[in-house]
């Protein structure tokens, strides 16, 4: 199944990519989907500054709509990917997936190995999709994230970057 999906993929990157680097420019809409998605959404500032600190921020368009966008750091061999998001009214019809596995073909061009991420373990839509790229579990951090209901673990995932994404 995974080597299926990753064999049907679409080169989405270069010339006439929908995937751009986030400006100023996108915050409006980014802030605006970040807040229907999350209880605790990041802050504007949290991507301002993600993208003063020279991290790798995405958005993809759809007809000009913002619909998804995301936000990862590479160190070395390692991107750790800190943000991905797709707006609501659009989930389930693969753009989070495009996303991903944009995201893990740019980190291997900056040499990334390893591709790090955290989760909720509430999060089944989000688990699910990463279960499908082949991350594992490595770790959990415990009381990690504030939580409605007062702190919720997060459950430390990773996925080599191999061929299987460039294929
Ligand atoms: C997680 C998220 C990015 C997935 O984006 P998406 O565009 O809906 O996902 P896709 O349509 O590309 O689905 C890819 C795979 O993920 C899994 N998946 C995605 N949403 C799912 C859901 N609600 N329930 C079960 N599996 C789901 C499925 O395996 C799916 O493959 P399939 O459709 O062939 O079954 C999106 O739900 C989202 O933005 N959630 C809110 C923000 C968030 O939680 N981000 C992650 C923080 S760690």
């Amino acid at each position: 199944m995974q080597q299926a999906r990753m064999r049907a993929a679409q080169p989405d990157a270069g010339p006439g990519s929908p995937f751009a680097p986030m400006r100023d420019s996108d915050l409006d809409e980014v802030e605006s989907i970040e807040r229907t998605l999350y209880d605790f959404p990041w802050s504007r500032l949290n991507f301002a500054d993600s993208m003063a600190a020279g991290y790798c921020c995405r958005v993809l368009r759809q007809n000009d709509e913002l619909v998804s966008y995301a936000v990862m750091m590479c160190v070395l061999d390692e991107a750790h990917l800190l943000n991905i998001s797709v707006a609501r009214n659009v989930q389930r019809c693969g753009v989070g997936w495009r996303m991903l596995r944009h995201l893990a073909r740019e980190a291997m061009g900056y040499g990334a190995l390893r591709m790090f991420l955290e989760v909720r373990p509430s999060n089944a839509a989000a688990r699910a999709m990463y279960d499908t790229a082949g991350f594992q579990a490595i770790g959990r951090r415990p009381r990690y994230y504030p939580a409605l209901d007062g702190r919720e673990d997060a459950i430390v995932m990773s996925v080599e970057l191999d061929e299987r994404w460039s294929a």
